[in-house]
């Protein structure tokens, strides 16, 4: 069966980084309780003027380029910060990619959007509606939290990853295995933003101020992110016909060290297995795993033939996992 075979990959981050002793010289916060609780040491946000589609275009453009291509006959990008409500952000990036006329759109699932926008795009190249897709999360997450939200402050960075898939052969390194997805809206309260849409539009219920503003019940996340990143990663593992202890490198959504860690322990997988990314950028959603990607192939945590685990949870609540063998250094 035609499978979506890695062929590209890129990332980008805003140039301005804030630390945590930066944070702590504004809201009653301090580096210890940050890298303690979090793992996170610093993360990059966008500049005033700097969109959600400016990160999305880089990182595409560098994913185009790993592969010496400039083509692509479908864009989709997740993320949770599009440049406006309406219209989506993908077309506007495919433009300023020169890919303007493909078919391009956005998908929302919060953290776990790039693993969404995979099975998207392993399905369309499946039915042969697709030969080559660029798939980017993006995020200008900094945008949505609020100033003095220290706990949100703490965690959310900014950013974007890629990868161009193309069609290509199961057995081949680089083939995504099966997507495992799943959605439990009855936690939509978890993370949300409130305001913005048609709850307020319409009336259901009056907005305040707040409401504008990111808001996270980190605690309870934190157990369904532990449960559902561990079930999710043993489905698609044991779908790829692997042994979990099989896994050479576990890429999970960089949202906190302590819930990758407790992941790897489910999974009976030692921590230095997983790819650690977070200490550098935060947790930045739907860019999370492409970056956390692209910066291990960079520093050559990923190797050639690694069995690689990709495993996230999110807003919705969603989650999702696949699984891949990371292809040779010439085909990326
Ligand atoms: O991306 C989608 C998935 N997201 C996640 O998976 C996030 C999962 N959750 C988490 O990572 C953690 O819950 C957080 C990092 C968000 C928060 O850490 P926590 O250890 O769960 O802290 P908490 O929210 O339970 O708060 C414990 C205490 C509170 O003080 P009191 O009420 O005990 O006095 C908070 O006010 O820590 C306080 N606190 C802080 N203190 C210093 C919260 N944020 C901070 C902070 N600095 N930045």
């Amino acid at each position: 069966m035609t499978a979506a075979v890695v062929e590209g990959i890129g990332g980008w981050l805003p140039p301005r980084v804030v630390t945590n002793d930066e944070l702590a010289a504004r809201l009653d916060t301090s580096d210890e309780w940050i890298r303690t609780r979090t793992g996170i040491g610093a993360r990059h946000v966008v500049s005033d003027g700097m969109t959600t589609s400016d990160l999305a275009v880089r990182a595409g453009a560098n994913a185009l380029k790993s592969a010496g291509t400039d083509s692509a006959d479908m864009v989709i990008l997740a993320t949770t910060t599009p440049d406006r409500p309406c219209p989506a952000t993908a077309p506007e990036v495919a433009h300023q990619l020169g890919l303007a006329g493909c078919p391009a759109f956005d998908v929302a699932a919060v953290c776990t959007g790039f693993l969404y926008a995979l099975a998207a795009a392993s399905g369309l190249i499946g039915t042969g509606a697709a030969g080559r897709v660029l798939v980017i999360g993006a995020e200008a997450f900094s945008t949505l939290v609020h100033p003095e939200d220290r706990s949100s402050a703490a965690v959310f960075g900014d950013g974007a990853g890629a990868l161009l898939l193309r069609a290509g052969d199961e057995e081949e390194p680089g083939a995504l295995g099966p997507v495992v997805l799943g959605s439990d809206g009855a936690l939509s309260d978890l993370i949300t933003v409130r305001a913005g849409g048609t709850e307020e539009r319409t009336g259901v219920r009056p907005m305040e101020a707040q409401d504008r503003w990111f808001s996270m019940r980190g605690r309870e996340v934190f157990g369904h992110a532990v449960t559902r990143m561990t079930q999710a990663a043993l489905s698609a593992v044991d779908q790829a016909g692997w042994r979990p202890a099989e896994v050479d490198r576990l890429v999970g959504h960089q949202a906190n060290l302590r819930i990758l860690h407790a992941v790897a322990e489910q999974l009976d997988l030692p921590h230095d297995r997983l790819v650690v990314h977070l200490d550098q950028v935060g947790n930045t959603a739907a860019a999370s795993i492409p970056l956390a990607l692209d910066h291990a192939h960079a520093t050559g945590r990923l190797r050639p033939g690694d069995r690689v685990a990709l495993t996230a949870f999110g807003g919705g609540a969603t989650w999702g996992a696949t699984t891949l063998t990371w292809p040779s250094p010439a085909a990326v």
